[in-house]
């Protein structure tokens, strides 16, 4: 089984970028712990960051037929993207959501996501477990 990890804007950024928020674990770090789980649970795992909004939704197109799932941590894009959320539903490959802060103790405008609708569910507060548990939640079958 394939999962896609598909990570958004500034998060190529971690470690440096806002630590009060972030910490200071880089993405490279995250990858590392998704990938020693995925080893553990016989999954295989691609890695993936773009700041472009296009090249997130081709990913998600391109998806299509090769990943079981996707966990995208969508960054900035979660609370804008009609573009995200519509390759999503025309890729149909089920998606979670998931976010290092918790988004709902933070800013207003970090309130709405316009993905969550459309993606299996929402894992978001965890730090590099949010990523963790999405990789347990893309595997999940059925409702
Ligand atoms: C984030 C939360 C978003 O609101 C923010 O724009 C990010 C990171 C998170 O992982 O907590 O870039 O997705």
């Amino acid at each position: 089984m394939l999962v896609l990890f598909l990570n958004g804007p500034n998060l190529n950024l971690l470690g440096l970028r806002e630590p009060e928020v972030y910490g200071r674990t880089t993405l490279a770090d995250i990858e590392v712990r998704v990938r020693e789980l995925a080893a553990k649970m016989g999954v295989e795992v691609e890695f993936r960051q773009s700041n472009w909004e296009g090249q997130l939704v081709d990913w998600i197109h391109d998806a299509r037929g090769i990943f079981a799932g996707i966990v995208l941590n969508a960054g900035a894009y979660t609370h804008t993207s009609i573009a995200l959320r519509d390759a999503i539903v025309a890729a149909g490959v089920p998606t979670v959501e998931v976010h290092l802060s918790n988004v709902h103790a933070r800013e207003e405008f970090r309130h709405r996501s316009m993905i969550a609708p459309v993606c299996r569910g929402v894992i978001s507060g965890f730090g590099v477990m949010s990523y963790l548990l999405g990789l347990e939640a893309a595997i999940v079958n059925g409702s």
